[in-house]
């Protein structure tokens, strides 16, 4: 591998049935004020809620809450957590949910303690936090994001339309995080099926980028592999634990920043998925899974080899007798087969998108320059137009 990296991950992971029981003792390493943050009430349905209360009332911690964090976390929302954050006079924030939750989580750790314009010093000059983080720790639901195990918080200004990522540095890391296979379970198809596109495309976006032999690429295509099989199963049967547990552990892998040592990274699909999601709301895999094919058709021609690589590593096309492209195309035909096969939802008017909002989807799209191809708007608007 020809990039330099540094690597660090200080996240402490708990995986498997009954994980939970570690939570008791990482609380004993933080302050007595608890921020409990979760989302639009699916732990109180499926018992989480009453078990995570459960420890932190045993652990004697004075708890504040704030629930029904929404899917595509808010600006609005962000700023009404913070005031209770600052309220409780938080020394740990305990997210237990999805992405949203999590990212939301880490967004109020960074802005509890910050004085100014909290969207514009984060997701929009993409500064540093100089200020004090509260930390956060992870009791995960929903599989896909990797937000368990990344810095990353992705929150939604509905004024501007713009739906922001913020990859902050490691100190905003959860400190620790719980995963339990069995909290997955409750999950309804669409987003599981949702969650695994996500992690798919996470790899996919770390895996197009690059000329150079790396480990990174081999890694990446393992997990690939990990996660068709395993999605298979689900797929037909979601109570699969086996298949599950697989999901979840390839999901944290897919975007710990692992992958990405000694990659320039792509992240294009999610750009382009990100601004259908400003405008619609739609659920984040979906967004993605409905951009995705028109964008790597797109772009084969500029990355050949590795799109063949992809099809004969990870999808076993036969290279035999035929052209590089032969080979690539097939692969996207092999996982455009995938994605039917898991119901994904494969165009962005069923998200809620129309001809009419293009040029300001274009708008909200931010241009990444380390894949393969460099967007122009004109292609921007081509790809969402092959994506109606
Ligand atoms: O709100 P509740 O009632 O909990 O319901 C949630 C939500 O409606 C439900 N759910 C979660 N766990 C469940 C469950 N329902 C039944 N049983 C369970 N065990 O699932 C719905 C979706 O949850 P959400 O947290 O929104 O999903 P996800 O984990 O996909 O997170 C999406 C957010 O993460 C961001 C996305 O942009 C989006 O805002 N991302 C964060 C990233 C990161 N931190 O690195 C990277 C990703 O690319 C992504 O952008
Ligand atoms: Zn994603």
């Amino acid at each position: 591998m020809l990039g330099n990296f540094t690597y660090c991950n200080p996240t402490r992971l708990y995986f498997g049935k009954d994980s939970l029981e570690n939570l008791e003792d990482e609380l004993k390493k933080y302050g007595k004020n608890v921020v409990l943050i979760y989302g639009g009430g699916s732990i109180k349905k499926n018992g989480i809620y009453d078990q995570v209360t459960a420890i932190l009332r045993k652990s004697g911690k004075a708890v504040a809450e704030i629930s029904g964090v929404m899917p595509n976390p808010t600006l609005k929302k962000l700023l009404e957590g913070v005031e209770i954050a600052r309220a409780h006079k938080a020394d740990f924030l305990l997210a237990v949910g999805g992405g949203s939750v999590c990212d939301y989580a880490k967004a109020v750790s960074v802005s509890v303690h910050c004085k100014g314009d909290i969207w514009d010093k984060y997701f929009v000059k993409f500064f540093e936090p100089v200020c004090e983080i509260v930390p956060v720790g992870c009791v995960l639901t929903m599989v896909g994001t990797g937000s368990e195990m990344n810095a990353g918080s992705v929150i939604t200004n509905t004024d501007t339309k713009m739906k922001v990522g913020h990859v902050f540095n490691d100190s905003v890391m959860p400190k620790f995080a719980v995963l339990d296979p069995t909290y997955t379970l409750t999950l309804p198809h669409y987003q599981m099926v949702a969650g695994i596109y996500d992690i798919f495309n996470h790899i996919c976006e770390q895996y197009f980028s690059g000329e150079d032999d790396n480990t990174s690429d081999y890694i990446a295509e393992g997990l690939m592999r990990s996660l068709l099989h395993s999605s298979r199963i689900a797929n037909k049967d979601m109570l699969d634990y086996e298949a599950r547990s697989n999901i979840m552990w390839t999901a944290t892998w897919a975007l710990n920043t692992l992958v990405a040592c000694g990659k320039s990274t792509d992240w294009m699909v999610h750009m382009l998925g990100q601004a259908v999601g400003a405008y619609t709301n739609a659920t984040h895999g979906m967004t993605l899974a409905a951009v995705s094919l028109p964008y790597y058709r797109h772009i084969l021609p500029y990355g050949i080899h590795k799109f063949k690589r992809f099809a004969v590593n990870v999808w076993g096309v036969d290279p035999a007798g035929k052209s590089d492209e032969e080979v690539a195309k097939q692969g996207l035909e092999e996982m455009e087969k995938w994605m039917r096969e898991l119901s994904l939802v494969m165009n962005i008017t069923l998200l809620g998108a129309d001809e009419s909002m293009i040029e300001k989807l274009a708008d909200s799209t931010l241009v990444m320059t380390g894949g393969y191809k460099v967007l122009s708007r004109e292609e921007i608007c081509e790809i969402f137009r092959e994506s109606l």
